[in-house]
């Protein structure tokens, strides 16, 4: 009998059955109490994602969380839109997909200066001091790069972006529930999460924190009409949206962050970071290499990892993909240049042990079958090992 199919992108990732339920309930105005309750729920429990995703139970942040119908997308641009104008000046960094696609989003609304290197690598933390001036507006910066692996340095770019006192915006897609994130101490002026990541939601619902901070800093000039910050934290405050909720995806996001306060950020970020050091154990001791390459203060992520594709593998990785996949699990592979010369597995949401153990075992297997000589049982005694800490 084949196993259950398992699902290890980063992003989707599987739902709890409690979420799964929640959606299937009858419906409900968006303007009625019922929904009203669903809201605060799901505010109350982002209030504490955002508060509490210190290591040292330590609670940081002096903000709202506004929750959007839409992916992540959506709030990085709602940050970019409200908070800049065609004259403001943006320092965009790019190190990967997401980087680029913040830079994309910020050059459509303002002027921007890109800090760049190869996707992979550390940002040269002098070139940021050297691109941010007392002119800079605002600083982008993806927390973790979910298209290579690396977890950039957003204390430090912080740091820069604070004594220009340029507007700081964080996108902690793939971080923020799972990792931790310190708003305060970090100088974050907004951050920008998504449901279908750590926070184990279903896909098509987001967060944004807005400090009082980036609040002050929000004119309304030109702000756009579907993510106005201004009318959305007026709507939040009597725990509703602007315009129609997605309901079902509100129910899921509640039970979702209710079940991450049961299991308390600590203990969370601690898992995550077990599990994560589990893949890239077990990867390494079947002698996979890992793709990304930190130096300094960046650092490898804790809740996705990226392996480099066996350079018989590389451009043609498909016998690969298709022993993954025929073992009822769902990996992904590089995006934009970097397919077909990595793949990469995550440990964002609610993973029991054994489904980690499964990713290794099903990675080790694979190649094997695509030809690649992989030591299965060294592999997950390594991951083990780690799980057991
Ligand atoms: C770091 C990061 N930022 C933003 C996004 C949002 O992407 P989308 O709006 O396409 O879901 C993602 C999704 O994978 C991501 O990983």
């Amino acid at each position: 009998m084949s196993e259950e199919f398992l699902l290890l992108n980063p992003g989707p990732v599987p739902l709890s059955e409690e979420v799964r339920r929640a959606m299937d309930q009858p419906m409900v105005s968006h303007r009625s109490a019922e929904f009203e309750a669903v809201y605060e729920r799901a505010q109350d429990g982002l209030e504490y994602v955002f508060s509490e995703s210190t290591l040292d139970g330590e609670s940081t942040g002096d903000g709202t969380p506004l929750i959007l119908n839409g992916t992540a997308t959506m709030g990085m641009e709602m940050a970019v839109a409200n908070l800049t104008d065609e004259d403001s000046e943006v320092v965009a960094l790019v190190n990967g997909k997401f980087g680029r696609r913040f830079k994309r989003i910020a050059d459509r609304h303002a002027d921007v200066t890109p800090v760049e290197v190869e996707w992979g690598e550390a940002f040269d933390l002098g070139a940021v001091e050297a691109a941010v001036t007392d002119d800079t507006e605002m600083v982008t910066v993806v927390h973790n790069e979910t298209s290579t692996g690396l977890l950039n340095p957003v204390s430090e770019v912080g740091e820069v972006a604070r004594d220009r006192d340029a507007t700081f915006v964080v996108d902690g897609v793939t971080s923020i529930g799972g990792d931790e994130f310190r708003i305060d101490d970090w100088s974050v002026d907004v951050a920008v999460t998504d449901g279908q990541k750590a926070l184990a939601a279903p896909p098509g619902i987001s967060t944004v924190y807005v400090t009082d901070r980036a609040i002050e800093r929000a004119d309304g000039e030109g702000a756009p009409f579907y993510e106005d910050i201004d009318w959305h934290l007026r709507k939040a405050d009597t725990h509703q949206t602007p315009f129609t909720s997605a309901v079902p995806l509100f129910r899921a996001l509640a039970v979702a962050v209710e079940g991450i306060e049961s299991e308390g950020m600590p203990r969370r970020i601690r898992r995550h970071r077990r599990q994560a050091r589990a893949f890239r154990e077990g990867f390494a001791a079947m002698g996979l290499d890992r793709f990304p390459d930190p130096a300094g203060p960046t650092e490898l992520s804790n809740t996705l990892t990226a392996i480099e594709l066996p350079e018989e593998l590389k451009g043609d990785a498909g016998a690969f993909f298709d022993a993954v996949a025929e073992r009822n699990v769902s990996i992904s592979g590089g995006q934009a240049h970097l397919g077909g010369e990595i793949f990469r597995v995550s440990n964002m949401g609610n993973l029991a042990p054994d489904q980690i153990l499964r990713g290794v075992r099903v990675v080790g297997e694979a190649m094997n079958d695509a030809g690649v000589d992989c030591d299965v049982e060294a592999g997950l005694a390594a991951a083990r090992d780690e799980l057991d800490q």
